[in-house]
């Protein structure tokens, strides 16, 4: 793996190359070391999509799946996210899908078992948002959808709770239409049918203000 025998600790902004493409940016985040979570980690997971998204989709960080494979959402809670996505016409290849952490914060694991997933540390996070910002500078996405309390806190503020303020547009300026709902795997930890069921209902009605936003977009152009 790039860098892993590297004892320089660089900071993510003297990895970022000036005037970044997306690929390029993919290409020097392989090597980050801007915190001690790629130690453990399979690979960094960068963003994925086209750079012409009008969407861009933050989560937490990579799950033990995407830690393997390399690629965001592409576990359970991609599979909940790539329906809820599909139910309200969107489709993934139209968004671009990134985390607010990209290498897989776990703990535990006897050999053969699941490692389990660790909420990133603040010190992580914040180590981590060049690589958000530089996607956002690249991508300038015309509506940026936080999925989940760690993207919504790290990107709209503490204050700010996926209960309660789900599903509506706030004011950032990270993007034009701002809005934030539950993480896709909150569904998937619903204790029963019926709840995960009703959960998975209000997810929908959340992405589907986006797509209708995106629909009167396309309208009035
Ligand atoms: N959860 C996240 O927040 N991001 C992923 O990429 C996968 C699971």
């Amino acid at each position: 793996m790039p860098g892993k025998n590297s004892d320089i600790q660089l900071p993510v902004s003297a990895l970022i190359p000036p005037n970044a493409t997306l690929p390029g940016l993919r290409e020097a985040a392989a090597k980050c070391q801007g915190c001690d979570l790629w130690k453990k980690a399979t690979q960094t997971v960068f963003g994925e999509g086209s750079g012409n998204a009008k969407v861009v989709l933050v989560g937490e960080q990579p799950g033990d799946r995407e830690d393997r494979e390399g690629r965001p959402f592409a576990g359970p809670a991609g599979r909940i996210l790539d329906v809820a996505l599909r139910e309200v016409g969107i489709d993934r290849s139209d968004v671009y899908v990134t985390n607010v952490v990209k290498h897989f914060r776990w703990q535990g694991a006897a050999p053969g078992k699941r490692r389990i997933h660790k909420k990133p540390r603040a010190s992580e996070i914040n180590a981590c948002r060049p690589w958000l910002d530089a996607e956002l500078a690249v991508v300038r996405p015309q509506v940026l959808l936080c999925l989940g309390a760690t993207a919504a806190q790290a990107l709209l503020g503490r204050h700010v709770s996926v209960n309660q303020d789900r599903g509506r547009f706030v004011e950032s300026s990270l993007a034009p239409h701002v809005m934030a709902t539950v993480h896709p795997s909150s569904v998937l930890r619903s204790p029963d049918s019926a709840t995960r069921h009703a959960e998975m209902k209000r997810f929908v009605q959340d992405l589907k203000r986006i797509a209708d936003l995106l629909q009167e977009e396309r309208a009035a152009a």
